[in-house]
């Protein structure tokens, strides 16, 4: 069974997804709609597909059956309305929205039709995550870091807070969203933030640095850090104190366990992009959404846990989460 697929957005994540996706037999390019028309061809030229600048003539003209939508996060305006409009599953880029009613919008519209849909948090496939997942299950978490600290992205619209919702909700989400995945569910956060090391930069308004403090309902609590001002190697990934052993967690790398006794190293091998796309027209086929480990649905309670998150940096207080 042929799947053909189209994109809305045609730029560096999309191009991730277009080379793995290009690795399964059964998957055809037949649209690629960027506003910039020369992002557009240059895919179609590379992978097929008719040329659009315009998606919502793309997806009123062809036949879609699943459709990317990789859009940097203020261009949300009705694509994935339209695509449960018109009954075509897709697997959208994190994070999903910056409007959190619009997309709680989305997810009710979503599930009345039952439609299967995917969010680009991949880290979530990795095997070295379902090996340390079961022990989150033991009771015995005291607490945990996070970390996203490094450089600052090349994209433009990355440095302005309006545009990409800063670096909690755009890049550090995979931190939160991780957090969530082993964890369970937070109920309340506590920020703070820092401003003007990066007096180089012109332009920028997003927060340098900032820590976020969070309580989940099962009692574990932590502090997940962001910055984007080095100059050198960062840090990225989640370290987790239990009562038995330490895991230290470098996202899509690798995770140390240390027992006391021994240390174990597990390494990650896999191409997560290809597992998440090979996961996602999976379940377009089969109609099977249990295959896919993100869904909107779940992806929606990412978003609001880092904008809470942006609230309690705004406001300066404590930050009830609530969904
Ligand atoms: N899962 C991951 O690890 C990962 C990695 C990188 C980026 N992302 C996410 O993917 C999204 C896109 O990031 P990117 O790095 O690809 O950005 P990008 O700027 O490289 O590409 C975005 C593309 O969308 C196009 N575009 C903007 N508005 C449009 C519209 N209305 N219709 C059609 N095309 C439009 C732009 O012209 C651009 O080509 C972001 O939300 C980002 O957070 C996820």
């Amino acid at each position: 069974m042929e799947i053909k697929i189209a994109f809305i957005g045609c730029g560096g994540i999309a191009n991730a997804h277009m080379v793995a996706l290009s690795q399964l037999s059964d998957v055809k390019f037949v649209g690629m709609c960027d506003i910039d028309e020369n992002r557009a061809k240059t895919a179609s030229d590379k992978y097929g597909g008719k040329v659009y600048t315009d998606w919502k003539k793309m997806l009123s003209e062809i036949e879609i059956d699943a459709c990317y939508i990789c859009l940097p996060p203020f261009a949300h305006e009705g694509q994935e309305e339209l695509c449960i409009e018109k009954n075509i599953p897709f697997l959208i880029e994190k994070p999903i929205h910056l409007n959190k009613n619009k997309a709680k919008k989305i997810v009710e519209k979503i599930k009345e039709k039952n439609l299967i849909t995917a969010v680009g948090y991949q880290d979530r496939y990795q095997d070295i995550i379902a090996y340390i997942k079961p022990f989150f299950s033991e009771g015995n978490l005291g607490f945990f870091t996070g970390w996203w600290v490094n450089g600052m992205p090349g994209v433009y619209w990355w440095r302005k807070k309006e545009l990409s919702g800063g670096q909690a909700v755009e890049q550090t989400t995979h931190i939160f969203d991780m957090s969530r995945y082993l964890i369970g569910e937070p109920i309340e956060v506590f920020s703070v933030k820092r401003i003007g090391l990066m007096k180089e930069i012109e332009g920028y308004n997003i927060e340098d640095a900032s820590a976020v403090s969070v309580y989940f309902e099962n009692g574990v609590f932590g502090v997940i850090f962001s910055g984007c001002f080095l100059n050198t190697n960062g840090k990225v990934g989640l370290d987790f104190y239990f009562k038995d052993k330490v895991i230290e967690y470098t996202e899509r790398q690798k995770v140390k366990i240390d027992y006391g006794s021994k240390i174990e190293e597990i390494y990650e091998t896999g191409n997560l992009i290809l597992k998440e796309d090979t996961a996602f027209i999976e379940a377009v086929k089969t109609k099977n959404q249990s295959l896919i480990k993100s869904s909107y649905e779940d992806a929606y309670k990412t978003l609001i846990f880092t904008l809470c998150a942006n609230e309690a940096m705004e406001k300066n207080k404590i930050v009830k989460i609530k969904y």
